[in-house]
């Protein structure tokens, strides 16, 4: 039974800056929860209640968000908002999670080569931070099931359009039940005319120990970074390994329009706030194809005007 997950949270965030300069990207809200509390979420739903963050300069308020506030939780306490403090306390009380620090940022394949004394020698998931899935069955889960089927590694995978092959891992694979694949080879961001499908790794994995002697094998690329996706390629070789195609819906949190994206998506289905935001966001697209949208034109509402 797979217990373990390591979720790398190291990058520099180049794709936001200069909002990343001080703030990881992780720790972005993407409607009321910064983004790396949806993947720590996903783990613990999946079952994974040991969870290893790989963390590097700069992103000791991850570490923070998941500590206790005994202060703060006293506060809400004596104000009576005791939905707030159980949510606060709610966050800590997630998982067991530990920290290992990134000296150097050498990239993804590096970051995984430090969870091996965590991990030891068993199987364990990885989820990249900056990426959330929302899902009936959470996507590590689906992932954990078909490696309880097939053994080995699994890897999550969605079509992207051609055009976007060139920002993902890319699997080639034959399709053998369903949306699991028998992969036979991975090529880490490939031009269009290079890709060998448009099947992406999406973030999510579950590996074999057996990656971490992989890595060893590795150096890095042009840009000095060593990819987890050269390591998974030598792995290929020695053990079969399994694509899934995630039932869900993937929002990449690295980017300003994806990121955009995901917060209007989770807007529009929140209780409170979901049908006025249509209602803006209609008003708004009729105003913009009459011409660009002014700011005069746009009217706050209540929330908004206030500043706490
Ligand atoms: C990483 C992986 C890539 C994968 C992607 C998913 O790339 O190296 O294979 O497709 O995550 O988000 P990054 O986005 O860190 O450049």
């Amino acid at each position: 039974m797979i217990k373990k997950a390591v979720i790398p949270v190291a990058g520099f965030g180049t794709r936001f800056l200069p909002a990343t300069k001080a703030i990881p990207k992780e720790m972005f809200p993407v409607l009321d929860k910064p983004a790396i509390q949806y993947v720590v979420e996903e783990a613990v739903a999946s079952g994974l209640s040991d969870i290893l963050m790989i963390v590097s300069r700069g992103k000791r308020s991850v570490e923070e968000h998941f500590d206790r506030n005994p202060e703060l939780e006293a506060l809400l306490e004596r104000k009576g908002n005791q939905a707030e403090r159980d949510a606060i306390r709610h966050i800590s009380n997630l998982a067991n999670i530990d920290f290992v620090w990134q000296k150097e940022m050498l990239g993804l394949g590096d970051a995984v080569r430090l969870a091996r004394n965590h991990i030891g020698g068993e199987p364990f998931a990885l989820l990249l931070g900056d990426t959330i899935i929302q899902s009936s069955i959470p996507a590590t889960r689906q992932l954990m099931d078909i490696q309880a089927m097939f053994g080995g590694s699994v890897i999550g995978m969605e079509t992207v359009p051609l055009d976007k092959v060139s920002r993902y891992g890319i699997i080639a694979g034959r399709k053998l039940v369903g949306g699991v694949y028998r992969v036979d080879g991975l090529v880490e961001k490939p031009a269009v005319h290079e890709a060998p499908s448009n099947l992406a790794i999406a973030g999510r994995y579950v590996l074999t120990a057996d990656i971490f002697s992989c890595l060893e094998q590795i150096s890095a690329d042009g840009k000095g970074e060593i990819q987890l996706t050269d390591a998974l390629r030598i792995l290929l070789q020695q053990a079969p390994m399994h694509g899934v195609l995630l039932d869900g819906r993937r929002h990449d949190i690295g980017n300003k329009l994806d990121y955009l994206k995901a917060n209007l998506w989770f807007g529009l289905q929140h209780p409170e706030i979901g049908k006025p935001l249509r209602t803006f966001l209609l008003e708004l697209i009729a105003e913009t194809e009459c011409g660009e949208p002014s700011p005069h034109n746009l009217e706050s509402d209540d929330e908004s005007s206030h500043s706490n």
